[in-house]
């Protein structure tokens, strides 16, 4: 194992009670954890992890490292790192992990490739950046390789185009497109974080403020419906027509980007497109606005834009939030654009991370037992998978459901004609 690189070990007690915190609402994780104890399903194998650095993320390398992983850890975004995580996880919980929040573009790199050197069998990612690194400096290792697993839509969306060019050379499990992932994580994880993020960075209240959501995908939904909740006006920006309609019947304003430039004043972009807010949109904000991004990466505001229409200058006016003076009017631009809900919050809280990732550990398990059998692509998470997490889920809530009797599966499975 080669050495960490992690900001400060001496953090390690602070981590431990936050990932011992974490672990109190994981409990699907869990009992996974328990399993793989007892039968050692990843005995042996390398497994390596580019994700969100968080006391969530531990339990899960905990589960992997019980299931005999040799198991190792970068970071999926510089500014998510939980400095004292790294360092438990780094100090005695057996994990080689190279991230430090704040790293700049160079150390991202470096700790990208030092887990590319591992010669992994298995990768998990968040945003695909290990897997397309392993493509495109050492494809050489491919070959050994059981396969993948991605946790965002924007990562499946690049392994997908890798995929179409013919490039694509593992079985990659997408967990993101699972349903014990995708509904509760897009709506309620960052549903409810992307607005924690935003309301500690800035204390605002949201009731009576008009906050724009664009992008109305499952992110976008969630956000939508609890800043209602709190009392905002909502309006929707989508470019696709059966998702605007949806917004529309859901009661929220929907209008193009530009209308609600001069109407906002929060703005929150989960689209995973690019410069969703420029130049035209930034002139007609009202002083004061507020600019946040909830997807994958900081390209939805442009940055470029904002940094050339303030002419005044910028300051950090609070903790990872920079004012931009753009001639007298403020634009307010929360951690500079990255993922609000773990840059100024701390992501998706850990219930809903239990789910996310049962689905990965179960898809780790799942390309030790059959990655040989899949062919290269990208791969649903077996629905049998996706049904035991939901079970394990609602028995941890006590929650029991009923089961059809035989005559009325019996029903629901011929084709009788009626009467
Ligand atoms: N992605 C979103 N929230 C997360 C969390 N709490 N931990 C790891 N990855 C995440």
């Amino acid at each position: 194992m080669a050495a960490p690189d992690v900001a400060d070990l001496s953090l390690a007690p602070a981590g431990r009670a936050r990932i011992a915190w974490a672990d109190q609402q994981m409990p699907v994780l869990a009992s996974i954890r328990e399993r793989f104890e007892r039968e050692r399903p990843l005995a042996g194998i390398t497994v390596a992890a580019c994700l969100h650095v968080t006391a969530e993320t531990a339990n899960l390398m905990r589960t992997l490292v019980a299931g005999g992983a040799e198991a190792a850890l970068c970071a999926a975004n510089p500014l998510s790192t939980q400095d004292e995580v790294a360092a438990a996880l780094a100090g005695d919980l057996g994990v080689e992990v190279h991230a430090a929040r704040g790293e700049d573009a160079d150390a991202y790199v470096r700790h990208v490739q030092a887990l590319v050197a591992r010669g992994p069998q298995i990768t998990l990612d968040d945003g695909a950046d290990l897997l397309i690194v392993i493509h495109a400096s050492r494809p050489d290792l491919l070959e050994g390789m059981l396969g993948g697993t991605e946790e965002t839509t924007t990562g499946l969306l690049r392994l997908r185009a890798l995929e179409r060019d013919g490039r694509l050379a593992c079985p990659v499990i997408a967990v993101n497109e699972a349903f014990t992932e995708r509904q509760f994580n897009d709506r309620h994880g960052t549903g409810q974080s992307a607005l924690d993020g935003i309301l500690r960075a800035t204390n605002l209240l949201l009731a009576g403020r008009t906050l724009v959501v664009l992008g109305y995908g499952w992110t976008g939904k969630g956000i939508a419906e609890r800043a209602r909740g709190a009392g905002a006006s909502v309006v929707v920006c989508e470019v696709d027509p059966l998702r605007a309609l949806e917004a529309r019947m859901q009661g929220y304003e929907v209008m193009p980007a530009l209308e609600a430039a001069e109407r906002g004043d929060i703005f929150i972009t989960v689209t995973g497109g690019r410069d969703v807010l420029r130049r035209e949109h930034l002139e007609r904000m009202k002083d004061g606005a507020v600019l946040a991004n909830a997807g994958h990466f900081d390209i939805e505001i442009s940055l470029q834009d904002l940094r050339a229409l303030a002419t005044g200058g910028m300051q950090e006016v609070r903790p990872l939030v920079e004012q931009y003076d753009l001639g007298g009017r403020r634009l307010n631009l929360l951690a500079q654009g990255r993922v609000v809900n773990l840059a100024a919050a701390e992501g998706h809280p850990a219930a809903v991370m239990d789910m996310s990732f049962a689905n990965q550990a179960l898809a780790a398990e799942e390309l030790v037992r059959h990655g040989a059998d899949l062919a290269p692509g990208v791969h649903p998470v077996p629905d049998r998978i996706d049904r035991e997490i939901a079970g394990l889920k609602l028995a941890s809530l006590d929650v029991h459901i009923d089961a059809l009797t035989a005559a009325q599966e019996q029903y629901l499975s011929s084709w009788g004609a009626p009467g």
